[in-house]
């Protein structure tokens, strides 16, 4: 393994620092099977989208700047906003990818690590914090973040973001101890994932399809639009569930996209006067019960007490 060519110093690409990782049985058996049989991906969702979002870089970017993947970034940004501490703060970013959720945070001027396992995402991270003259602030790993009580072994976050990245990990139970751990007293944690309910409303009012609202009732898997690959869906309370044997508090809980996935016209997002005006209601929305508990992702800002 080595450092990421053109890194240049002190921007830190620390693959090299990784501790090193051999791949798991089941992985190894997986990707096996996974060349033998095309058809068998669904097996191990983690190992795989990995590789989905190495490969798809490109779209996952074009996502990002369609008017629901800006929405996604705005939203849950305004509402993490009043969490973040005074500057200088320090802030990890899990599964943080091409760092779209936490580079405006280094922006500001704070410091931040991103760490995931998706190479060329990272790489698309150190050109967006090369480009904006702010590499000193931002520390990359090419790592799993299963790995997360290896690379920080005591308390020094102040934020810590898990955006839209547990649902690709298996045993999630077994990171959450090192993520808990690496966190400062009195610090937080933005946790993002998709809202298992919101998926029979998106069948029904974006596809128009009854039938597949109907078998979504209870369904916790979802097939990622972008990358034909399955992921978990998760209620809010079942993923805070994970968390609640630690001294933690849910100090805030949001809505993301409380109804932009439920208009079936796509194109209308592209107005911009729409989209101006659909990004206020949406804000509003997103931190108001009832509808806040139906939006396509649900964003829990989730403290640690002493
Ligand atoms: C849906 S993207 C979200 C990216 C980012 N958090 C954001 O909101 O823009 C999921 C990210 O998780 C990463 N990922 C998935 N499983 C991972 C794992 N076990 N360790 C590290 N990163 C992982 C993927 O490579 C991808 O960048």
């Amino acid at each position: 393994m080595g450092a990421l060519k053109g890194a240049s110093q002190p921007f830190v690409f620390t693959q090299d620092a990784c501790p090193e990782r051999t791949p798991s049985a089941i992985e190894v058996e997986v990707e096996g099977l996974r060349e033998a049989h095309p058809l068998v991906a669904q097996l191990n969702f983690g190992l795989i989208m990995t590789k989905a979002f190495n490969q798809h870089s490109t779209q996952w970017q074009e996502y990002q700047e369609q008017p629901w993947g800006r929405l996604f970034y705005i939203l849950s940004n305004k509402y993490l906003q009043p969490y973040i501490p005074n500057l200088p703060s320090k802030i990890l970013d899990l599964g943080g990818g091409n760092g779209r959720s936490s580079i405006v945070y280094a922006k500001a001027g704070h410091n931040i690590v991103i760490v995931d396992l998706a190479e060329n995402l990272l790489n698309d991270a150190k050109r967006s914090a090369d480009e904006a003259g702010i590499i000193d602030r931002v520390e990359v790993y090419n790592c799993d973040i299963r790995e997360v009580s290896t690379l920080f072994s005591k308390p020094e976050f102040d934020v810590i973001l898990c955006h839209n990245v547990l649902q690709y990990v298996d045993n999630i139970e077994d990171i959450i101890p090192g993520i808990v751990n690496c966190l400062n007293i009195n610090g937080i944690i933005s946790l993002i994932s998709m809202n298992q309910y919101s998926e029979v409303y998106r069948e029904i009012f974006h596809e128009l399809n009854p039938k597949a609202a109907l078998d979504n009732i209870e369904n916790e898997e979802y097939i990622s639009s972008t990358f034909k690959e399955p992921i978990r869906l998760f209620t809010a309370g079942e993923l805070f569930s994970y968390f609640q044997n630690f001294s933690l508090i849910i100090e805030d809980q949001f809505g993301i996209r409380c109804v932009n996935d439920y208009i079936s016209d796509d194109s209308i997002k592209e107005d911009p006067t729409f989209f101006t005006e659909l990004e206020q209601l949406e804000f509003e929305l997103g931190r108001k019960y009832p509808y806040n508990l139906l939006a396509r992702f649900f964003q829990l800002i989730i403290k640690k007490i002493p």
